[in-house]
């Protein structure tokens, strides 16, 4: 199974993604999460994006493109993966048509998730992220076991940088600007399922898993 999970911030594609996981058996690939190891790491490229997402603001697309050219290309990848947050301009969009015909690879599904922006600011502002595992919490509606330690790895939980309201407004504004095409770019091709995703957690899931296991051959 190849999938694409597209939405606006805090929706719950990472959330989403891991289920997905463990239910297809297959990698999630989240380029925010790529991304916020390499910042950890101190690497050139983290340095780099840095720049941009503690504004919010999305990292340029040629520098996601060459990285996601080499991950998709790792060993992992060959039967399948969960796109999280990935591709989200039309320019990425373009570029991932490219890649996956170098790779002989084709999409099965994308996964729009839609919500309403008032619920996001909610939603983020009560996420607890692992700095080690890089699970989802959230304090209201998914709380860990031990207050700021991850249930999984026993890893110490912090908000991340760019789930400010500032932040978020702004993440918001792109994704309507620059992301939202993106989904006409698929709905064009027949191949994308628009799931309502104001319910619980695991009304999403079931909802998800409904409309995607059609794909799944
Ligand atoms: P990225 O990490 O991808 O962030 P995002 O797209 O803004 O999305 P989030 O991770 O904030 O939200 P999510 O939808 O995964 O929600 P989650 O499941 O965590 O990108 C960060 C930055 O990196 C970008 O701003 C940009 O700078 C850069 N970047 C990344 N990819 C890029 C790209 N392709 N191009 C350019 N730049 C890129 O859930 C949120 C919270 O809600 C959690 O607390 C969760 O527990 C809770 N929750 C989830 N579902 C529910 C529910 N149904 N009910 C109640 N609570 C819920
Ligand atoms: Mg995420």
């Amino acid at each position: 199974m190849r999938l694409v999970l597209i939405g606006p911030p805090g929706v719950g594609k990472g959330t989403q993604a891991k289920f997905l996981v463990d239910y297809f058996i297959i990698p999630q690939i989240s380029t925010g999460d790529i991304l916020r190891n390499h910042v950890r790491n101190n690497t050139t490229l983290g340095n780099e994006a840095q720049v941009y997402m503690r504004d919010g603001k999305l990292v340029p697309d040629i520098v996601i493109l060459n990285m996601m050219k080499n991950r998709l290309a790792e060993d992992d990848c060959a039967s399948g993966y969960i796109l999280d947050g990935f591709p989200r301009t039309i320019p990425q969009a373009e570029g991932l048509d490219d890649l996956l015909n170098i790779l002989g690879h084709q999409l099965d599904c994308v996964v729009m998730m839609n919500i309403s922006d008032s619920l996001i600011i909610n939603r983020l502002s009560n996420r607890r992220s692992c700095k080690e595992c890089n699970q989802i919490f959230n304090l209201l509606y998914d709380p860990p076991q031990q207050a700021g330690k991850c249930n999984k790895c026993n890893g110490d939980l912090f908000l991340r940088e760019d789930d400010i309201p500032d932040t978020i407004q702004r993440r918001l504004s792109i994704y309507h600007q620059q992301t939202e095409p993106v989904i006409e770019y698929y709905t064009k091709r027949d191949m994308a399922e628009i799931i309502d995703s104001k319910g619980t957690i695991k009304e999403i899931q079931a909802q998800i898993i409904e409309r995607i296991e059609v794909y799944n051959s």
